[in-house]
């Protein structure tokens, strides 16, 4: 199976409009991989009635969940970009904190958006716990949002091989995990309690306008398949989501330029992170 070129662009054009991805004329041969799975499971000949499927015979959208499952890239581990969440819990938390702490407001909200498999919240949830002073203080919460059913299902479980926790520090990974059997951690209930999982296209306005007051977003390796039209939807929702003096955290390779210019740059620690102003 080969997919034309009009094909192509009928079927990736609908997946942008939906879920805000966008992929370039030179991921033809990934998408058209993928066509050809779906093609197989769901026994049609050819692509044609695949996209007439997609697009017209899917009230419930429950092909396009199956499509995008298949569709979006889902890599991550544990502690992923180490430095930049050393500088998380060094400066940005703990100012965060501070400001809160005068206020007598002892809840604490970050959001993993594009949590893929669990690895990056469960992270948030182990620095949590052993960098927040006075830890039991605080209400934590960590929402854990995700597009992908697959991926959330498997963080859900949150049982892991020796490839997603090789940058734990080895004494979190004795704290923080529990190992039943050879080349499997799981994470313990404690971390589980934690994090919230939940379906969530960034893209579905109605969606996001159900989650405010958060301190903290991190949105790492997401927003890199997406263009800019969809990054700007998406930033000016973030926006409204944060708490005033709240933080984003991006990607190494990504950056708000060209994207938004409402929040402040801040440097901590080498890192660069976006502040929603205070007023
Ligand atoms: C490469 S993973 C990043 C995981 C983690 N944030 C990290 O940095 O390790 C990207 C995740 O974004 C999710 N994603 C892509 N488009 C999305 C959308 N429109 N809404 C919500 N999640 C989306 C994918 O399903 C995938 O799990």
């Amino acid at each position: 199976m080969k997919l034309s070129k009009y094909e192509y662009h009928r079927v990736r054009d609908f997946i942008y409009r939906k879920a805000g991805i966008f992929f370039e004329d030179r991921k033809l041969y990934f998408v058209q991989k993928r066509v050809e799975k779906r093609l197989e499971e769901l026994n049609l000949e050819n692509t044609d009635q695949y996209i007439r499927e997609l697009q017209f015979r899917d009230p419930n959208g429950k092909e396009l969940q199956a499509f995008l499952n298949i569709l979006t890239t889902n890599e991550t581990y544990f502690f992923r970009e180490f430095d930049q969440l050393a500088s998380f819990a060094e400066h940005c938390l703990t100012e965060v904190c501070e400001r809160k702490r005068k206020i007598g407001n002892a809840k604490l909200r970050l959001w993993s958006a594009g949590c893929s498999t669990g690895e990056e919240p469960y992270t948030l949830a182990i620095i949590l716990k052993e960098m927040l002073e006075n830890e039991k203080d605080w209400l934590v919460d960590i929402l854990a949002t995700d597009i992908n059913t697959r991926v959330l299902n498997f963080a859900k479980k949150g049982v892991y091989e020796p490839r997603a926790i090789k940058d734990v520090p080895q004494e979190y990974l004795t704290s923080w995990f529990n190992s039943y059997k050879k080349d499997t951690y799981s994470v313990k209930q404690e971390l589980k309690k934690m994090c919230d999982f939940r379906i969530l296209n960034l893209m579905d306005k109605a969606g996001l306008s159900q989650i405010s007051n958060i301190d903290f977003i991190f949105c790492r390796n997401v927003l890199i398949y997406f263009d800019n039209d969809s990054r700007k939807q998406v930033v000016s929702h973030f926006y409204d989501i944060l708490n005033p003096g709240g933080f984003i955290y991006l990607g190494h390779s990504e950056s708000m330029t060209r994207i938004s210019s409402a929040f402040k740059i801040r440097r901590k620690g080498g890192y660069i992170v976006y502040q929603k102003p205070e007023n």
